[in-house]
């Protein structure tokens, strides 16, 4: 009998698959793998079969997507959350929710350990280590990646030696991480930030050469900031956005290419495809536009960047995203309508927005017949509102 018991997040990756071996060994474990669909293409159909191989007691595979839209995804979007200006945030958000669940079977299986594939140089190591304290600061959590001082090639090697299967794909070596909510690509012939990424990095959107020359216009609804419809279909979350990805991806829309400041210090060089992503973010702040005051857009631009970045570095269970929540849910109660979005050669383009909360009046906005706006109250207006100008110009700028 095994000594420990340790719950893996397995992708059924070289990394991770040789994880299973490796902390069995070292830890003196039975070691039960976890597995979890965030959508996207993220989960492998042979995920059980290469987890009993490389040496599973027991493979769990849950079904991820709804809870990571609905309490991860959405209320990011909601929040405006883009790190750095451009990063929509799937694979940090992801994480706290696999961390999740990381838990949720370690508390059922009586495990005391869990385990991730994660290196020591990135994000990810940090998202799952502080979110499993924040939910249990009880489980020890181990990255072996982190510990064995492992080379690709020796990795490759330990694989063989224990009959671990292998397949080694052709082609650029990529760390790829993806979900419903975008592709993370990095490594590989990326690392040279100098050098255009080539096709192959792409593998959700098309080049702007190979998207179509007429443009697509589609028309998305929201109720209280989420999308419920597309040209006025309703769907449930995940087929919008995939479908939204679709069209937005074969329109060459959501390609990113950025240098990122990693919490651990490093700038990094990385590509993400997030077609959904991207559209639902333009299509929701122009929904805003119409829809809050200018206070409220203003703090919520500011949260924005605070938001984006506790979900990028790891603080996505804390009472401060909790609070900044509460702020964003309640400003939301009137972010409803329709906006119109042109997709056309890698662009997404704001063409129109209509909302029956819609603060926009153009009784009042109208240079035209009906125009309800009282030109001659302005006087007294601006006499006021002018009235501090014009006394500190006499008294300390002594312009008569
Ligand atoms: N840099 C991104 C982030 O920190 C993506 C990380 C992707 N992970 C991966 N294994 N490729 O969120």
């Amino acid at each position: 009998m095994a000594k420990n018991k340790v719950v893996l997040a397995y992708s059924g990756g070289l990394d991770t698959s040789v994880a299973v071996r490796w902390i069995a060994e070292k830890y003196d474990a039975e070691v039960v793998t976890l597995t979890i669909d965030l959508g996207g293409g993220s989960i492998r159909s042979d995920v059980e079969e290469r987890a009993l191989r490389a040496g599973a007691s027991k493979v769990v595979i849950v079904d991820g997507r709804e809870a990571f839209v609905r309490d991860f995804v959405f209320p990011a979007l909601k929040a405006g959350a883009i790190y750095e200006g451009v990063y929509p945030l799937a694979t940090a958000l992801g994480r706290p929710l696999i961390a999740q669940y990381l838990v949720q079977v370690a508390e059922e299986e009586g495990a005391g350990i869990v385990a991730h594939g994660c290196t020591g140089k990135g994000n990810d190591q940090v998202r799952f280590d502080v979110s499993v304290a924040a939910l249990n600061p009880s489980l020890k959590v181990i990255a072996p990646a982190r510990e064995w001082g492992m080379t690709r090639e020796q990795e490759i090697e330990y694989a063989a030696q224990h009959g671990i299967p292998l397949e080694i794909k052709e082609g650029p070596s990529y760390s790829v991480d993806v979900n419903l909510w975008g592709r993370s690509v990095e490594a590989g012939n990326l690392e040279d930030p100098t050098v255009q990424p080539p096709e192959e990095a792409y593998t959700w959107t098309r080049s702007i050469e190979a998207s179509p020359d007429a443009p697509t216009d589609i028309e998305i609804t929201f109720e209280a900031g989420v999308p419920v419809a597309i040209d006025g279909e309703v769907m449930e979350p995940i087929s919008l956005i995939e479908h939204l990805g679709q069209l937005a991806g074969e329109n060459g829309v959501g390609r990113i290419d950025h240098v990122e400041n990693r919490l651990v210090g490093i700038k990094s060089r990385e590509v993400y495809e997030a077609p959904a992503g991207t559209v639902l973010h333009k299509a929701r702040q122009a929904l805003e536009t119409l829809t809050l005051s200018k206070e409220q857009v203003r703090l919520k631009s500011h949260l924005a960047i605070d938001y984006a970045d506790l979900v990028y570095n790891g603080l996505w269970f804390t009472a401060h995203r909790q609070d900044l929540e509460a702020y964003v849910e309640s400003t939301q109660r009137y972010v409803s309508g329709t906006v119109k979005v042109r997709l056309h050669k890698g662009s997404c383009t704001v063409i129109g927005r209509e909302s029956p909360l819609s603060l926009y009046r153009h009784d009042l906005a109208t240079y035209e017949e009906g125009d309800t706006f009282d030109h001659a109250a302005s006087v007294g207006f601006i006499s006021i509102y002018g009235l501090p100008v014009r006394t500190q110009s006499r008294i300390q700028l002594h312009r008569k």
